[in-house]
């Protein structure tokens, strides 16, 4: 018996433990306002197990103490004291908590706008699409559903939406924010250190609110450079025959209708620009991982995926299939 109850207590502190770790957690924080959210958290799970813990142990006190024969009017007297020490204190607690939330929010506010990388996101049914931004405003990289940023550097993320309210939240960076018709949020972030982060559609929208991930690749300085000059370059062009088959279907088909690749003449602007598809770790914004056999899933039966996506199906014969599939694994 004794053993057994050390066994579960010890599963649940390892699970309590575990539980408090992970790539989409707020209380595994990466960044300094994810930092000061979860400190304020902490702060207010602390106070609150106290508090309940003395009302507790006085709740256990009153029902046993042992009963004086105090005349009524004394014993008046002392409830009205206890009532009101007991209202004084919950003031003082309230007040306390009050005071650390301001201060919590002055923290969030605190980054500079001044030398922040600027970068658009506009959710939409049920994707994120990305927008890098000079310092004038001038846009100069577009890619969808995966975020990267330097670490150290602050971030302004300024939020837009095509259709209806999202959230945007990556829990290990910062706390939600919405992303609302004809209105422009702005959110400052800055991650403290590299990682790969998961981000969520915090706001009911539609069908597949819960399939409207994305991710936040937080890398060092160099680094992301590094992608960004990559990213800022048109698409590779086709190495072998198969992928040049592929790129003339992709052109030629219902594909080019919605999406763009840089260096052909596929310009849609209904879904995700796909100019390096290949060097994003997910597909259909953190759905699935981008390999050959879910890309293949996707392409011929998105609905069975992602009910309700614009994307429709596709019937292309087996060899065009592949050799598309090869194209698309070529845009790194
Ligand atoms: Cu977008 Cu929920």
């Amino acid at each position: 018996m004794a053993r057994a109850l050390r066994d579960a207590s010890l599963t649940f502190a390892l699970l309590l433990v575990a539980g408090c770790r992970g790539d989409q957690h707020s209380l595994d924080p990466a960044g300094h306002q994810a930092d000061a959210i979860a400190r304020h958290w902490w702060f207010f799970l602390i106070v609150s197990t106290v508090v309940y813990v003395l009302v507790a142990v006085a709740l256990v006190w009153a029902l046993f103490r042992r009963k004086r024969n105090a005349d009524q009017r004394e014993h008046d007297r002392h409830s009205m004291r206890v009532i009101g020490l007991s209202v004084g204190i919950t003031v003082v607690v309230v007040f306390v908590f009050l005071v650390h939330a301001v201060w919590t929010n002055r923290t969030l506010g605190a980054l500079p706008e001044r030398d922040a990388i600027r970068i658009e996101v506009t959710g939409q049914q049920w994707w994120w699409h990305v927008l890098y931004k000079d310092a004038s405003g001038s846009p100069y990289l577009t890619t969808a559903n995966e975020i990267h940023i330097p670490v150290g550097v602050p971030v302004k993320i300024e939020l837009l939406s095509r259709d209806v309210i999202h959230s945007f939240w990556v829990p290990n960076l910062h706390g939600k924010i919405d992303l609302i018709p004809g209105h422009r949020n702005a959110l400052m972030l800055r991650a403290d250190r590299a990682g790969v982060f998961r981000g969520q559609c915090a706001e009911f929208c539609g069908l597949q609110h819960a399939l409207m991930g994305f991710l936040v690749v937080a890398q060092p300085r160099d680094e992301w450079e590094r992608w960004l000059r990559a990213q800022q370059q048109p698409s590779a062009p086709p190495q072998t025959a198969e992928q040049a088959r592929g790129r003339e279907l992709f052109v030629s088909s219902q594909c080019a209708v919605c999406h763009t690749v840089r260096g052909t003449t596929a310009f849609g602007h209904t879904g995700p620009d796909l100019t390096h598809l290949a060097s994003r770790r997910t597909i259909a914004a953190a759905t699935l991982p981008n390999r050959r056999g879910h890309l293949g899933g996707w392409i011929s039966d998105p609905q069975n995926i992602k009910a309700g996506t614009l994307m429709p199906p596709s019937d292309f014969g087996s060899e065009d299939f592949k050799a598309l599939l090869s194209y698309l694994e070529s845009l790194r």
